[in-house]
């Protein structure tokens, strides 16, 4: 399991050495990771604080919420995987919906950061879900089916191991409307099949995650379900202790899954 902050436009460097700090100083010990998706500016901040903790990549990781997938030359404004790499970000988002939505990443284009991220050795977290007009023409699946066929079609069998998928269907994105477990468990039992249609047993190595509205009162109800294997976490981030309620349940949850 895998609990992922991803703090959007939010917390400068300086905000963000801050929480690191506390966050990491409160942090109980658990087999669930915690990574920070800092925005670029404050990737260093993030990256010094964490090494002062003093914990292991494995309980307290770094990346980035974007990248471009180009190595270098002439993209005003972007930021390629071995900048991030150098910074020692581990992960990177890869067509989260806010960048499909706002900035027009098209699923050929999160395809491209997706593969580049494995060629680096970044984790790419491949970000996937409907809208709520998507949902409601009965098209849930089709959808998926097209995000995860054109954005992972790049990938080798063998590097599907290197992948995290996020299902975050959209209209539950910062809109405090959570999917119920029975929904996020259906798309995520959907992309686990299809998964393994691409990648045979790899697939059950593949964590997917759950992202829309999760906070410390319904994460353990949606991490309970079986195809769920961890959490992206936007609003219920950007508190320490919001967060460090969400690791215990997280922990709570993986333990009494391991256990299974
Ligand atoms: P939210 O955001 O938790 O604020 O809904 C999740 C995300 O966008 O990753």
């Amino acid at each position: 399991m895998l609990l992922c902050a991803n703090w959007k436009m939010n917390l400068s460097a300086k905000e963000a050495a801050e929480f690191i700090n506390t966050y990491a100083r409160s942090l109980v010990p658990s087999s669930v990771p915690t990574v920070i998706l800092a925005p670029f500016t404050a990737i260093p901040a993030v990256a010094e604080a964490v090494k002062t903790s003093a914990l292991p990549r494995e309980r307290l990781a770094f990346g980035a919420q974007n990248l471009y997938f180009e190595s270098f030359g002439a993209f005003t404004g972007e930021v390629s995987a071995t900048m991030l790499l150098e910074l020692g970000c581990q992960y990177a988002v890869c067509g989260h919906s806010e960048r499909r939505q706002i900035f027009g990443e098209t699923d050929e284009i999160v395809g491209k950061k997706v593969i580049r991220c494995v060629e680096t050795g970044l984790t790419p977290i491949f970000c996937i879900g409907e809208t709520l007009d998507e949902r409601k023409a009965g098209n849930v699946e089709i959808v998926l089916k097209r995000q995860l066929d054109v954005g992972l079609s790049r990938l080798t069998e063998d590097q599907f191991s290197k992948l995290v998928v996020a299902y975050e269907p959209v209209w539950a994105i910062g809109t405090g409307v959570v999917a119920t477990p029975e929904q996020a468990q259906d798309a995520h039992h959907f992309i686990r099949h299809r998964l393994k249609a691409m990648c045979g047993e790899t697939a059950k190595r593949i964590h997917v995650l759950y992202g829309g509205s999760v906070n410390p009162q319904n994460v353990e109800s949606l991490m309970g379900q079986p195809d769920i294997d961890g959490a992206l976490v936007g609003g219920a981030s950007l508190k320490v202790d919001s967060l460090l309620a969400l690791h215990s349940g997280c922990s709570k949850v993986n333990t009494a899954k391991l256990k299974r």
